[in-house]
């Protein structure tokens, strides 16, 4: 669709594509989630999946932190042990891998020659795989055995936001498939479409919250040389790809950490001044990682909290809907993806095309 590529009245592609988030959930939902109950994946992946022992997700960037994102969804749901690797460490030496090994690729652009070479080998090997893409045709799609699209729309901005969503939500769907059509407990009792949909409207909420977000950026961001992200469990996934995001586009030196391993290094780093944000989406690590953010503001760090509202305290910055523990990263990434974009923006910076990135790398 022409219209889906045009800017219209923003003045950068990357916002246009935050802002779609919530519509890219539901059509997937749509599309993937039928009235009856049932799903529309493809009879034969599943049945391989089922007779598969191990799943291998490979991808890069942004696409290999959506797998980490969704790890935890997948093991639950599917019952299936996940491995989450990155194309350019596998594509040079294979892992001892279990007997019946399935290989997921994640690729927003289906173009990546990192995750091509480990698919090339997957082939020659004879497993069974599947490209996770938002584009049909594209050279993972036809070289793997599976695909599945992402119906994100086209993504422009180099630094990728919907398409980490919007492939996170698909691995949703489709371990609840499986997971129904195998009579796994977890997937059975998670209501992908109810769930799916209050997170959408949740991510609503944040997106609506822009101005606030921007002020504390504007404030804490502005200057600074380096910044971090902590969290624990999923909230270290979205720390990751947080940190990525603001590296990218904002040239801040970041980094995401899980938030009880600062102590074992990093935490030298911190100073005055230095900006953490702690991400406090998860009931069990939530208040360690709190015990963290209290160690940086004892070295002079300036905190910023995402919480999620059953976990808030006074003072927190940011509150976001709580949402079921499959769909969190999906609404914790949307702050994080604000923050990245108006450093950017204030730092005086190309918000959709940053420097030495290209959208996507067809060279090894
Ligand atoms: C490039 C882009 C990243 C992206 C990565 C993987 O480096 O700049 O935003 O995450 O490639 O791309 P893919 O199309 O395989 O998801």
């Amino acid at each position: 669709d022409a219209s889906d590529a045009e800017k219209g009245a923003y003045p950068f592609y990357m916002m246009k594509e935050i802002d779609e988030q919530p519509a890219v959930l539901r059509r997937l939902t749509q599309e993937y989630a039928n009235l009856d109950g049932s799903f529309s994946f493809d009879a034969e992946l599943l049945a391989e999946l089922q007779a598969s022992d191990r799943i291998y997700i490979v991808a890069c960037g942004t696409s290999y932190n959506a797998g980490w994102a969704s790890k935890n969804a997948l093991e639950a749901m599917m019952n299936i042990p996940v491995e989450v690797h990155l194309s350019s460490e596998l594509g040079y030496h294979m892992p001892l891998l279990s007997s019946k090994p399935f290989f997921i690729f994640l690729t927003q652009s289906g173009e990546t020659a990192d995750s091509r070479q480990v698919l090339v080998k997957v082939n020659e090997l004879g497993y069974p795989s599947l490209t996770i893409t938002n584009v049909a045709g594209s050279t993972l799609s036809r070289e793997a055995k599976y695909t599945v699209l992402l119906h994100a729309g086209p993504e422009i901005a180099v630094a990728s936001t919907k398409a980490y969503t919007a492939q996170i939500t698909v691995l949703n769907l489709l371990a609840k498939a499986y997971g129904n059509q195998n009579g796994v407990k977890a997937a059975k009792e998670f209501d992908v479409v109810h769930e799916l949909g209050l997170t959408a409207t949740a991510m609503e909420a944040v997106i609506t919250e822009k101005e606030t977000i921007e002020s504390s950026v504007k404030s804490i961001l502005a200057s600074t040389r380096n910044a971090f992200y902590i969290g624990r469990g999923e909230d270290y996934y979205v720390a990751m790809e947080a940190a990525l995001k603001l590296k990218e586009i904002s040239y801040i030196q970041a980094e995401g950490f899980a938030a009880g391993e600062l102590k074992h290094g990093t935490i030298a780093l911190i100073e005055k001044g230095t900006p953490v944000f702690g991400l406090i989406n998860d009931e069990v690590t939530g208040p360690h990682t709190r015990g963290n953010l209290k160690e940086v503001e004892s070295r002079g760090a300036e905190t910023f909290v995402i919480s999620s509202e059953s976990l808030a305290k006074v003072g927190d910055q940011l509150i976001l809907a709580d949402v079921h523990p499959y769909c969190r990263a999906l609404l914790a990434v949307v702050p994080t993806q604000l923050i990245a974009y108006y450093a950017s923006l204030h730092r005086g910076y190309d918000v959709d095309k940053p420097r030495n990135l290209a959208k996507a790398v067809t060279v090894e």
